[in-house]
């Protein structure tokens, strides 16, 4: 006959095991964004505008070229949960491939009406939502936008959007070293829809950051 001392230990033991394991299994169906290299391109000096809508700059009247692209999503832990509060900045090229940087070789003839660079908190869902350009290449890149999280716990991401289906991505190696873990590819591929309930002519994505 089986020891009831011993019988209720075993119990106790194994709920304390699921209450520990069901926590950890869930975070591990999150996988986390990958951590991606900042590039020389970060902004020295923001520009004067850094709100979420990168394709009109403050005071003028002419919008950016390119085709523009909304990109949202939330910025979630490795558990699923939202991190309201994390502060994501993005910044990218212009439609001809040119940044403001004082490292681009044709700074002088960049889109003037293309902000470059952009930075919103996630509010209490952790949404965020920025109104930008469909990335281009450049020589030595494939399209790419970058961004950055800070959460309020402390935590810190950077990384880098692609385009899902982008020739180009293959000969990448920021792209490449990405996916080493396959689990990655939807955390880093921007999936491009039609958005003309938005928008005329502009294109859309969902795209949730994981925080691991
Ligand atoms: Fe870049």
């Amino acid at each position: 006959m089986a020891n009831p001392i011993f019988r209720r230990r075993h119990l106790l033991l194994g709920t304390g095991l699921s209450l520990l394991s069901g926590p950890r299994a869930f975070a591990a169906t999150l996988a986390a964004t990958p951590q991606q290299t900042e590039g020389p391109f970060y902004p020295v000096t923001l520009p004067s505008d850094t709100d979420n809508d990168l394709v009109r700059v403050r005071g003028q009247a002419a919008s950016a070229r390119g085709t523009v692209l909304h990109l949202e999503g939330r910025v979630l832990d490795s558990g699923g949960r939202a991190m309201p509060g994390a502060l994501i900045e993005i910044w990218q090229c212009d439609a001809q491939g040119i940044y403001d940087h004082p490292r681009q070789p044709g700074r002088e003839r960049r889109d003037q009406a293309f902000q470059g660079y952009g930075r919103m908190q996630a509010d209490a869902d952790g949404r965020y939502g920025f109104r930008t350009l469909k990335p281009v290449a450049y020589p030595g890149r494939t399209p790419h936008i970058h961004f950055k999280v800070a959460t309020p716990d402390g935590g810190q991401l950077t990384s880098q959007f692609y385009i899902a289906g982008e020739p180009q991505n293959e000969r990448d190696f920021v792209y490449r070293a990405a996916l080493r873990d396959p689990r990655q590819r939807e955390r880093i591929e921007m999936r491009l829809q039609p958005a003309p309930g938005l928008e005329a002519g502009a294109l859309a994505t969902s795209m949730d950051i994981v925080i691991g």
